[in-house]
This record gives structure tokens, C-alpha cells and sequence, in this order.
């Protein structure tokens, strides 16, 4: 894959490596860069394009490195920068590329940026960041941060609150200020000079904010900091000076986001974005409280989800696809069917779906195994700082009652994904050998690289071919989408077609036999693809469809 091709990151397939949880490679418990470089031949056997860094920076750690203190040093439970440069030697060596996690709506207040700021009104950082005085000693308005609470922090030393849109230790920059936009791009360009290939901005369609910080009807402020007034100048202000003629892809991870923006940040006329990610078909089932109330969800919602960013960001623009990251539950149990019987023919299914859409996929650290959600017993097990704050706002105060608030985190819990990466049947999933910064998988011992290794019809192949298919076959990156038999409950169907070609894609996402047409006047021999089921045949236009069964079939039309 070669950057100097525009739009290189088309035909390519991302893996999401969150560090703290794929390998120890020295015995303390916490994933580092040196067991990262020690499985790298493991992902390339795997077939992936680029790989997904979550941050690695220098970082006290209170959202797992979502919280930096220095943008050119690297933590040092991870390792050293020499480490890193070797890491990304061994990636190119073989020849994939690394996308950095850039967070730059908010640093730590451990940066020596905020620890300036904070010393007085008159210190020459304390515009890095938003300040405010207090109206009649309450916030300065209401806004609610996303970890819960209020946005605000009162500085006692200075008489003012300064604004975190998550955590409190987490404190937004002030992107209102020309200077701080220029540190920015020197930072990210410090990155591009040492070879990396593209960044993944962190929440960055919160970086503009309302002026005047409008206090909202709700206490959800939102819509006041959520693609506000300046950020497409600012995004097209960062492309000027760091990505154009780079070759870099750019991905920006976008709460909220709607495709009629979406279209705005990745069309590449406007010089924005390449992609963005957006929360719309992870969110299907949430509650009252959101993610902490867990509720039943349609097929046809998501793929009436599905189908409308296929098909807005069709002519211009591109989508990334994805089930899981490190924000979310593990793909198999949250829409697959976790059950051992089902497990693996479901997470195969779940990758025919997303892989055969039209966009960027990308798959997070052990979905290729078919990982599944992981039980914590108390919250005491839980190492998140959004569930340990939802526990407090709303499980303390007698909102959510204890249970149903570990039954949410369950099942829609970041924790799921933080559990470490299972290699092996040995003592930790072969992760470490020490006590692990966090539980593992009570599944380690059935679901492990080693075991998807030996099995050639484990799920880890099946990535593999999906992978290789998408390498080889235009249609898959290029074909049109059309979404078919909308109104099923039970199966998700589309065609992809290119030139004289159109390939059919049909998943039973339910765990019954299931008819499915295949919309043909004249039925004529479809040529199988890909199949989950290695038995598949098609004998008619009329075929069943087994528990979560998936295949691609090439239709003549
Ligand atoms: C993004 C990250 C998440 C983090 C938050 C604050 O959503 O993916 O892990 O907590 O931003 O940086
Ligand atoms: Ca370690």
C-alpha cells in the first residue's frame, strides 16, 4: 500500500491495538510498546493495512491516556521513545502503516500547559485553555461533562472554573486561540517528520465552541460545543498545515455527527477529513440514561442506520465502518449471539456484513477471535472512569438500582474492551505472567490466538479472507450499495455492484432457519464468494438461511 496512490486507505482494512491490553512484555501487568513489535508478525499474518495506536503519550492515566500530558513523550509504563521509533520501523518494515490517536480537545492538567495556566490570570498560558467566572458561586452555566457532573472545575488559587467536557483532570483546550492551534499542528507534524502515516482525532468535532458558552435548556450542552461555528475552518486549517500533500489519511472520531456533515468533513474537495466515525448504529437500545439503561433493539433500525450513511455518503464523502473499539462492548455479544454455540458462526456473520460495506472497516484487538463481553462482579473490578463516574452519578444516587447499573455496564461497558487480549490457554491468557492491570477473560482458556490459529475454520481465517478479498476485488471498495428487504426483522441484505457485476450480501442475524429471496427474474447459478457455513450451496432463488448465517453470492442480473 503506497501513500503516494490518493486515497490509499480506500482498499484498506484497519486494526485498533489498544496497548495497555494487547501484550506485557515485562512482567508488570500493563501492556507495552516492546509486546506490541513482539506480535506484529501476528497481524500482518492477519492481513490488516494500517494500525490504530490508542495514545501512547506521557499521561497520568485517569482515561487510560485520553488524557496527555506531554504530546512528544511516550508513557513510560509503555516504554521509551526509542522503543517507539523501532515499533514503527517494524510496522513499515512490513509494509503497514501507523495511525497516531491525537487528543487535542482537551490535554491532562498534569500538562505543563495547564500547570501554567493555572497559576495566575495574567500567566501567558491561561488562554490555552477556557475560563470562566462563576455566577453566584454555582458554574458558569450548566453544561453536564460527558463522564457525568457538571463541565466545570473551580481553581480556588484563581476564583475561576475552567471547562472539561470529560473528566475534570481532563481540562478543553481553548481552540479560540490562535496559538494553541499552532501547537497543535507543530505536534502533529513532530509525528508526520518521525514517518507516521495519519492521525485518528480524538472527539474532534468538539473543538469550536458556541462564543458566549450558552447555557442550555436541558444541562446538555451539546449542542453548543457539537460541530460548532468554526470547526470546519479549523479542520480545513489543520489540513493546510499538516496533512496537505502528505499522503496521511485523517480520521475523525465524531459524537453526534449527521451525515449531511459528515459529507461536509469527508468530501476531499473541502480538504477536512477522509472519514469520520460516527455513533449512530452503536447506539441502538440505549435508554433513558443512555448507555447505562440497556434496552431491546430492531434490526431495522440498524440497518435503516446502515442504509442511510451508505447511501448519503455515496457520491461524495466515505464512511468507516465498525462494531467495536475501545469505547464499546465487544461486537459479538453486543449484536452478535455470544452463546458458545453461536459464537463464532455470528462474529463470522457480524464481519461479512460490516466488511462488505461500502467504506474504511476497521476491527479492534481480539473481535478477530470472536472475544466476548467479560462479567465483573462488583464495581471494585471495574477500572474505567466512565463506568466508575456513572456509578456515582447514577447508580450512588438511587437513580439505577445497583443491579440493573452492572448489568448496563455489561453489557454496553468500556471495560469489555479493555480486557486484555488472550493468546493462549497459559495463567492470563498468556497477556502476562503478573497480576494484569485489569481482569481477564474468563474465556481465555477457549478463546485465544492459539486456538484461532490451529483451527483453519476459526474466526481469525475468516477476518483473514474477508481481508483478502477486499484487496482483490474492486467491487468491494468501489460497487454501489443497495439496501434490500428493508423491512425484515431477522435478515440484513444488500447488493454491491460495479461495472456488469453485483455481488449479494444476505445475513441471518437471527439464530432461527430463515427464506430469503434472492431477487432474480431468472434464476441463474450464483457464484458463492465467501460463506460462513462451509456447506452453503444455492439450489434456487429461494434459499434458507441457517442461525446466523452470511453469504456472498455473485448474481447475474
Ligand atoms: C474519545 C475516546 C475515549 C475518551 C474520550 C475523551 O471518545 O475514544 O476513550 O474517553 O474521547 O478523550
Ligand atoms: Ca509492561
Amino acid at each position: 500500500m503506497n501513500r503516494e496512490n490518493k486515497d490509499w486507505w480506500k482498499s484498506a482494512v484497519v486494526y485498533q491495538i489498544y496497548p495497555r491490553s494487547f501484550q506485557d512484555s515485562n512482567g508488570d501487568g500493563i501492556g507495552d510498546l516492546k509486546g506490541i513489535i513482539r506480535r506484529l508478525d501476528y497481524l500482518n499474518t492477519l492481513g490488516i493495512d494500517i494500525i490504530w495506536l490508542s495514545p501512547v503519550y506521557d499521561s497520568p492515566n485517569d482515561d487510560n491516556g485520553y488524557d496527555i500530558s506531554d504530546y512528544r513523550g511516550i508513557m513510560s509504563e509503555f516504554g521509551t521513545m526509542e522503543d517507539f521509533d523501532l515499533l514503527l520501523q517494524e510496522i513499515h518494515n512490513r509494509g503497514m502503516k501507523l495511525v497516531m490517536d491525537m487528543v487535542v480537545n482537551h490535554t491532562s492538567d498534569e500538562h505543563a500547559w495547564f500547570q501554567e495556566a493555572k497559576k495566575s490570570k495574567d500567566n501567558a498560558y491561561r488562554d490555552y485553555y477556557i475560563w470562566r467566572k462563576g455566577k453566584d458561586s454555582m458554574p458558569p452555566n450548566n453544561w453536564i461533562s460527558m463522564f457525568g457532573g457538571t463541565a466545570w472545575e473551580y481553581d480556588e488559587k484563581t476564583e475561576e472554573y475552567y471547562l472539561h467536557l470529560f473528566g475534570k483532570k481532563q481540562p478543553d483546550l481553548n481552540w479560540e486561540n490562535e496559538i494553541v492551534r499552532k501547537e497543535v499542528y507543530e505536534i502533529m507534524n513532530w509525528w508526520v517528520k518521525k514517518g507516521v502515516d495519519g492521525f485518528r482525532m480524538d472527539v474532534i468535532n468538539f473543538i469550536s465552541k458556541v462564543p458566549g458558552l450558552p447555557e442550555s435548556a436541558d444541562g446538555n450542552g451539546k449542542p453548543y460545543y457539537e460541530n460548532g461555528p468554526r470547526i470546519h475552518e479549523y479542520l480545513r486549517e489543520m489540513n493546510r498545515e499538516v496533512v496537505e500533500n502528505n499522503g496521511l489519511v485523517m480520521i475523525g472520531e465524531m459524537p453526534d455527527v449527521c451525515t449531511k456533515d459528515a459529507v461536509l468533513y469527508t468530501n476531499p474537495a473541502r480538504k477536512e477529513l477522509d472519514m469520520v466515525f460516527s455513533f449512530e448504529h452503536v447506539e441502538v437500545g440505549y435508554g433513558e440514561y443512555g448507555k447505562w439503561s440497556v434496552g431491546p433493539w430492531k434490526l431495522t433500525e440498524l440497518k435503516g442506520i446502515f442504509g442511510k450513511w451508505q447511501n448519503e455518503l455515496n457520491e461524495e464523502g466515505w464512511n468507516s465502518l465498525y462494531w467495536s473499539n475501545h469505547d464499546q462492548p465487544r461486537a459479538v455479544s453486543r449484536f452478535g449471539d455470544d452463546r458458545e454455540e453461536y459464537r463464532e458462526v455470528s462474529a463470522k456473520m457480524l464481519a461479512v456484513c460490516l466488511h462488505m460495506m461500502k467504506g474504511t472497516p476497521f476491527i479492534f484487538q481480539g473481535e478477530e477471535l470472536g472475544m466476548t463481553n467479560t462479567r465483573f462482579t462488583s464495581i471494585q473490578e471495574h477500572r474505567d472512569i466512565e463506568i466508575l463516574t456513572g456509578y456515582k452519578e447514577y447508580c450512588k444516587t438511587g437513580l439505577i438500582p445497583e443491579s440493573e447499573f452492572m448489568q448496563a455496564a455489561y453489557e454496553h461497558g468500556r471495560d469489555n474492551a479493555r480486557v486484555p487480549v488472550a493468546w493462549d490457554d497459559t495463567v492470563n491468557g498468556g497477556f502476562t505472567d503478573k497480576k494484569p492491570w485489569i481482569k481477564v477473560s474468563d474465556k481465555y482458556k477457549t478463546i485465544n490466538v492459539k486456538k484461532n490459529l490451529e483451527a483453519p475454520d476459526s474466526v481469525f481465517y475468516f477476518y483473514k479472507r474477508l481481508i483478502e478479498l477486499r484487496h482483490s476485488e474492486k467491487i468491494i471498495v468501489d460497487g454501489d450499495f443497495r439496501m434490500l428487504c428493508e423491512k425484515d426483522e431477522d435478515i440484513f441484505a444488500y447488493t454491491r455492484s460495479l461495472a456488469d457485476k453485483t455481488w449479494l450480501i444476505a445475513c441471518n442475524f437471527s439464530c432461527y432457519n430463515r427464506k430469503f429471496t434472492i431477487p432474480l427474474e431468472h434464476f441463474d447459478d450464483p457464484g458463492v464468494i465467501i460463506a460462513n457455513y462451509t456447506d452453503f450451496t444455492v439450489q434456487s432463488s429461494v434459499i434458507e438461511l441457517r442461525p446466523y448465517e452470511a453469504v456472498v453470492l455473485e448474481i447475474h442480473i
